[in-house]
């Protein structure tokens, strides 16, 4: 297994958790697109958003997605909700679209307990009418584009990254030892 996993679907569905997870049950290696525009741009993303605008955040991300494309193997990456959109995405792994219900996601976010960082930091969530505009144009965006679909609401983290081991007959072992001594 050379390719990548792509974890794709709407802001705040738990991507980042899931991709965590799963590297530590299967000993896989993963990385997030957006913590690797904000290292290469040095600024937050809602400040390149505030600052240079989105059509320069979407051009960051196609520059992420052609080099995932040419340099990286193996690895389980979590992408901001929009990196669906960049061009030759299936080039770049295999596509798994975690879906939950735009109530689901609400919830969970804010009854985390950095609830207020975490809507904070994504520009399009800062109007939940605009939001639920742009889950239901992306809906059928995210289906279209994935290879595999996990309903993933109500789910955490490890539970996500069973469902993906199980999906992507991934080999996967919740007792292997932890990278790190405890
Ligand atoms: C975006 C999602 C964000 C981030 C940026 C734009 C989007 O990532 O990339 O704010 O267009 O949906 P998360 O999905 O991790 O929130």
């Amino acid at each position: 297994m050379d390719k990548n996993i792509i974890l794709i679907g709407f802001m705040g569905v738990g991507k980042g958790r899931a991709a965590r997870e799963l590297a530590a049950k299967t000993g896989l290696y993963t990385i997030d697109t957006d913590n690797l525009i904000v290292a290469m741009a040095k600024k937050k993303i809602r400040t390149i958003f505030a600052e240079y605008g989105e059509p320069c955040f979407r051009a960051l991300e196609q520059r992420t997605a052609d080099w995932l494309r040419h340099y990286v193997r193996n690895t389980i990456v979590s992408t901001g909700g929009g990196f669906f959109m960049v061009n030759n995405l299936r080039e770049t792994g295999r596509i798994v679209y975690l879906h939950s219900s735009l109530d689901g996601i609400l919830s969970a976010l804010h009854s985390h307990p950095k609830a207020a960082r975490k809507i904070r930091k994504r520009p399009l969530l800062q109007d939940a009418d605009a939001a639920r505009v742009l889950y239901d144009e992306r809906l059928p965006l995210y289906r279209g584009v994935a290879d595999y679909e996990i309903n993933v609401e109500g789910l955490d983290g490890g539970e996500m990254a069973g469902q993906l081991i199980k999906t992507l007959q991934l080999q996967g072992d919740d007792q292997a030892p932890p990278v790190l001594p405890s």
